[in-house]
């Protein structure tokens, strides 16, 4: 890829960025399409948001992502929302156009398409997720459009479960959003055979490798799939368990890439192929990217 005075700019701001996969991901597509855009990384700290959107603006920059900790924050310097971003409230992709922000959260659409993909299907199905921070919101939201019966949400702050699950029910007008507290999730595996149980939360990603969010000598049925969106390590503790109990794992790799192809085709207009993604996936595998 040679870099020219033509190239067009796209990026992610976040803090920090330093061990984002995005720069990996996008600058593949741009090689394979043969497309001259360039991807990378700017660092930007709270009290520099605003000057950030504006230097964005001012560079003609032509699409961004968003990372912790703007996700959130960001929707107030959007031209336009679109509705998944906005139920959400938080945005990790940004579309200009004459000069203008549109806000778009591909996280959702990211989640749904591993599933799919993965041939996990929750249609009808009574799931659950650890977490009720960002992450997880996005992830509820998700399971809500593709029909899950119920989602039981569990989290260490009790309060939080419940306030995410009827924010979501309110606002998707549904009532299939349950919220619990961290330490009833072991009762109710030993109840209910979930269909699919998702890991929201940060516990067990890289350095802390050894750390799990739930108990892990738990027996589960072996018709429950486990997903951790954590993807370094590839095999978490939650998902050794899984592994351990004869379940379908999957972890947040296929996420972290559907985000970013959906992010990519909006900005670009093109459509990128089954088996560019299969490639990148084996190319992202390769240890020296994590
Ligand atoms: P993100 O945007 O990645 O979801 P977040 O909004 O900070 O990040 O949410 C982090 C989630 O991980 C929360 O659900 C948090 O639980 P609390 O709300 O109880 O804090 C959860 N979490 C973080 N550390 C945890 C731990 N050691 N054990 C259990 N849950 C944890």
């Amino acid at each position: 890829m040679i870099i020219t005075g033509k190239t067009s700019v796209i990026g992610l701001i976040g803090n920090p960025v330093e061990h984002s996969l995005s720069p990996v991901i996008h600058n593949y597509f741009s090689e394979k399409y043969n497309l001259d855009y360039v991807y990378t990384t700017f660092k930007v700290d709270n009290s520099s948001i605003q000057a950030a959107c504006e230097g964005i603006k001012a560079l003609n920059i032509k699409g961004f992502n968003v990372t912790v900790p703007h996700k959130e924050v960001l929707l107030k310097y959007m031209d336009d929302i679109d509705e998944t971003a906005d139920v959400i409230g938080s945005v990790n992709t940004v579309v200009i156009k004459d000069n203008k922000f549109t806000g778009y959260n591909t996280d959702c659409l990211g989640f749904g398409r591993s599933l799919t993909d993965n041939k996990i299907d929750i249609w009808g199905k009574d799931v659950c997720v650890i977490g009720a921070g960002g992450a997880s919101r996005a992830v509820v939201y998700q399971l809500v459009k593709m029909g899950a019966r119920s989602i039981h949400i569990f989290n260490r702050n009790a309060e939080k479960a419940a306030a995410l699950s009827e924010y979501i029910n309110k606002k998707l007008n549904k009532t299939n959003c349950n919220g619990f507290a961290l330490n009833n999730i072991e009762k109710s595996l030993k109840e209910l055979t979930y269909s699919l149980i998702v890991n929201c939360t940060s516990v067990g990603m890289h350095p802390n490798v050894e750390d799990c969010p739930i108990s892990e000598n738990l027996k589960v049925s072996n018709e429950t799939a486990f997903y951790d969106i954590i993807y370094n390590p590839r095999v978490t503790k939650f998902l050794n368990i899984g592994q351990n109990n004869g379940c379908k794992i999957l972890n947040g790799m296929d996420m972290l890439i559907y985000q970013a192809v959906y992010a990519y085709e909006m900005w670009t207009g093109i459509k990128i192929k089954i088996e560019d993604i299969n490639e990148l996936r084996i190319r992202l595998q390769t240890e020296s990217f994590l």
